[in-house]
């Protein structure tokens, strides 16, 4: 099994097994609201598509931010606690960077996994069990490498296994170089936004819930994410 790290979305190439990080804080999210019992996350790239899925999906809630802030008339933000339980079957989500790595991954993978700390064991482990070629696929910033997915993606990579490409090393050893992993967050420049200092933390703790979000299809330009 050989296990490569993208470290921003456009390096992506296409693989049998493709687990998405944006651990500040779109996966971390989507982790956490189907855990707490939404049946699905529609995640879209463009916040009008967002709107318009809202208009068609009964029983739904819209949730996203640009640069960190909620958008205007939108249910929710993308804070992983706002998720803690379920406030309709389906979760709308929309963010800077996150959702659209899930988009285009879902185009490139034939299984796409979403991971996290929260769930860090968890999709290392079901996709070792594919027994697959594997990329963790940082979502970046603006198309540009984050020292927090990186950080992210090296523990995945390091729990992984298999035969690590430079980049999944490279990945593995920033991971190594950061006593905790609130630290591995915190060291990012991405999350200058202290509005999301809380997030910091809930996003820093580890094999907290046992859910791997995982990509079925594609509804309309939007990729369904199901839990179970
Ligand atoms: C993103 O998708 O860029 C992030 O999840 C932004 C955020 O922290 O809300």
């Amino acid at each position: 099994m050989r296990v490569h790290v993208a470290f921003t979305p456009a390096e992506a190439a296409r693989v049998p097994t493709g687990i998405v990080v944006d651990v500040l804080r779109a996966t971390s999210t989507i982790v956490q609201a189907l855990e707490s019992g939404y049946e699905r996350v529609l995640c879209c790239a463009e916040v009008e598509e967002a709107r318009a899925l809202r208009e068609e999906t009964q029983d739904a809630v819209l949730a996203g931010e640009r640069r960190a802030v909620r958008i205007e008339s939108f249910d929710f933000g993308n804070s992983p606690q706002d998720f803690l339980e379920p406030k309709a079957a389906t979760l709308i989500l929309t963010t800077t960077n996150g959702t659209r790595a899930i988009v285009e991954a879902a185009a490139d993978c034939d299984v796409v996994l979403v991971g996290s700390l929260l769930n860090l064991e968890a999709v290392a482990s079901r996709a070792r069990e594919r027994g697959e070629d594997v990329e963790v696929v940082c979502a970046g910033v603006a198309g540009e490498f984050a020292l927090d997915d990186a950080y992210c993606a090296g523990r995945i990579a390091e729990l992984l296994g298999g035969k690590r490409t430079d980049a999944a090393e490279a990945a593995v050893r920033i991971a190594r170089s950061f006593p905790t992993a609130e630290e591995g967050l915190r060291t990012s420049l991405n999350p200058v936004d202290r509005s999301i200092e809380d997030d910091i933390v809930w996003c820093a703790r580890e094999n907290m819930v046992d859910v791997v979000p995982r990509f079925t299809s594609m509804r309309g330009s939007a990729a369904e994410i199901v839990g179970r």
